[in-house]
């Protein structure tokens, strides 16, 4: 018997599953009630006592080695179970990958500084928490001037100097200090303002600042330029129209519409039925902010305009609701598709 048990390790030893069904039959073959093992435990009652000892520790033996072999196999099998060869099909074709979408107000910023980049227009950028200088005072609102109120400002507790820009006319001051003329820049960035939301205000939105410094830039400069503009973010049939209008840091002043582009001008409730729509505010930078910031306004003269880019979003996409751009709702989101 002990011939027979030693045999039988070897045979078990050599043994190699070649898939799930093969190892269940090894299971069964040496492991089943009715399997090698226990009908071997049945002849041991029959080994003569002198040879019991040895016979029965051999047959433990059996039993262990046939077990582990088990476990192994059926460890290595579930663990590889997706790649257990012929029943898997290679030229299945994967899921496809989602890929996001880019927000509305980064693709809108991203065209509008394409379209001046061709102008020539590099950008810049400034802080979000701006002192007084940058935001009001350098830009000609004097102290205690109610133009002031124009922009309701959030102020950082216990120190009246420092707030969070109202607009990105701050960057304009800081470019001016830091840059010689020519300079030919916009600033896109985040603006904060005290206002209650509501479906056309927010207490955050987005700005785009144009700045152009240089000798003999005149008004005329600054109509081509947003004419330009208009045309290639609303399209070659857009008019614009500049209405008389007032900021501290331009004179003169004016702020621009555009041929509504929902209805091509012929009125409809996006334009009030008027037919123009307003974009952005604009002017001839006031001498006394090229002289505050250290530029002399007898060589130079600039224009600059400013526009929000919620504002401009919503016309191009006919959106209601400014609210939209800050809920994040990916149903929202998920419509916009671009290169840019
Ligand atoms: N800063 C102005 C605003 O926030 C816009 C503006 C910029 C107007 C530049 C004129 C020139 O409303």
């Amino acid at each position: 018997m002990q011939d027979k048990i030693k045999k039988i390790v070897k045979e078990i030893e050599g043994y190699r599953p070649a898939n799930e069904d093969d190892l269940e039959q090894f299971r069964i073959k040496y492991l089943g009630k009715k399997g090698v093992v226990n009908d071997l435990f049945v002849e041991f009652k029959n080994v003569a006592p002198e040879n019991r000892k040895e016979t029965g520790m051999l047959l433990n033996q059996l039993k262990n080695k046939a077990e582990e072999k088990f476990e192994l196999y059926k460890k290595e099998l579930v663990k590889n179970s997706d790649f257990s060869g012929e029943n898997r099909d290679l030229t299945l074709s994967s899921s496809e990958l989602e890929l996001g979408s880019r927000h509305p107000i980064s693709i809108v910023r991203n065209e509008i500084i394409q379209i001046f980049s061709r102008l020539g227009f590099n950008i810049s950028e400034g802080p979000e928490v701006e002192d007084d200088w940058h935001n009001f005072t350098a830009l000609n609102f004097p102290e205690e001037h109610p133009a002031r109120d124009m922009q309701d400002t959030f102020f950082v507790q216990k120190n009246p100097d420092i707030a969070l820009r109202t607009h990105t006319s701050s960057v304009q001051v800081r470019v001016m200090e830091n840059t010689k003329p020519p300079i030919k820049t916009i600033s896109p960035g985040r603006v904060f303002r005290n206002e209650a939301i509501s479906a056309r205000a927010h207490c955050i939105f987005h700005q785009i600042e144009g700045l152009y410094v240089d000798k003999n830039v005149s008004f005329a400069d600054l109509k081509q330029t947003l004419l330009y503009f208009a045309k290639e973010m609303f399209g070659e049939k857009t008019e614009i129209r500049l209405r008389p209008s007032f900021f501290p840091f331009t004179e003169p002043s004016a702020e621009m519409d555009i041929s509504c582009n929902i209805c091509g001008g012929k009125g409809c409730n996006v334009c009030k039925y008027n037919g123009w729509v307003e974009i952005l505010g604009c002017g001839m930078v006031d001498p006394n902010v090229l002289e505050n910031c250290k530029i002399d306004s007898k060589k130079y003269t600039g224009f600059a305009f400013g526009m929000g880019i919620e504002r401009i979003a919503m016309l191009k996409y006919q959106i209601k609701d400014l609210r939209l751009f800050f809920e994040n709702d990916v149903r929202f989101l998920k419509q916009f598709k671009s290169a840019l």
